[in-house]
């Protein structure tokens, strides 16, 4: 059976996309900080649950060690905090960067060789659409994820000869576990005025573009980065 590792899979976009990659035919290994969440997520989809940190190479490490293969790595895990730039802590900044940006390296040293050992596999980061659409006062999360885009780009360049795919996802306005605070009450009625389509997302919008890319129907899509908003990106980049 195919292997997919998706890490922060205890909860949000992570949970979502484990369920819709087991109901693809996937083993999949559940990696979160959280060891009780990223279990409940193993139970709920017949996968395999790790406590692991991505900033953490030698964890990530020894998660690699023990699975017998991997075929698709969803770097999903990711954090954020929205002071001015002119206010972010040290600790703030190095905490953005090491989670959302050395995660995804880490987790690719200890993965891609054994996408290579089985022939090739694909690569999901997760970024956001706020890489393109900035705002103030929301610190250098935007930042990290205009570097995930570009980590998904060097990967793709470097990775394609080995039939490893790497691709990113840009999520718009989608409501999980860690931003259901921001669409209480009416509030998802009015961030929804913003979108094209006139809605918010669901973690499904993204876990289903997350088994198009990691399967065989994207199979000569590399090197992309794929915004699931409802159109909010379209509007930004007209500009
Ligand atoms: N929800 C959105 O609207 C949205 C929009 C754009 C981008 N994203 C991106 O999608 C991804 C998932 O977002 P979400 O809304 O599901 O978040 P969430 O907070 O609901 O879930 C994140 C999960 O990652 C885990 N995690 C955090 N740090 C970790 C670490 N160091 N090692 C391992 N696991 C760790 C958490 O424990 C949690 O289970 C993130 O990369 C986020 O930046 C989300």
């Amino acid at each position: 059976m195919a292997v997919a590792v998706i890490t922060g899979a205890g909860q949000g976009l992570g949970r979502a996309d484990a369920l819709r990659l087991a109901s693809d035919g996937f083993d999949v290994m559940c990696l979160d900080l959280n060891l009780d969440a990223a279990s409940e997520t193993a139970e709920l989809c017949g996968g395999t649950a790790f406590a692991c940190d991505v900033t953490d190479r030698d964890a990530v490490m020894a998660v690699a060690e023990q699975i017998p293969s991997c075929s698709a790595l969803v770097n999903n895990a990711g954090i954020w905090n929205f002071p001015s730039i002119l206010d972010v802590t040290e600790q703030q900044l190095q905490s953005v960067i090491e989670v959302n940006i050395k995660g995804i390296v880490w987790c690719c040293q200890a993965f891609v060789p054994k996408m290579r050992a089985s022939g090739g596999g694909s690569i999901v980061n997760m970024s956001s659409g706020a890489a393109w659409t900035n705002s103030p006062n929301v610190g250098i999360y935007p930042a990290t994820k205009a570097a995930v885009e570009s980590l998904t780009k060097t990967l793709a360049l470097e990775l394609g000869r080995d039939n490893i795919r790497t691709n990113a996802i840009g999520p718009g306005l989608i409501v999980s576990d860690g931003t259901a605070a921001n669409f209480q009450g009416d509030r998802a009625a009015e961030r929804a005025k913003g979108v094209p389509m006139g809605r918010v997302g669901a973690p499904a919008d993204i876990a289903d573009v997350v088994s198009f890319l990691c399967g065989n129907d994207s199979r000569y899509v590399n090197g992309q980065i794929i915004y699931v908003d409802g159109g909010i990106t379209a509007g930004a980049m007209a500009r």
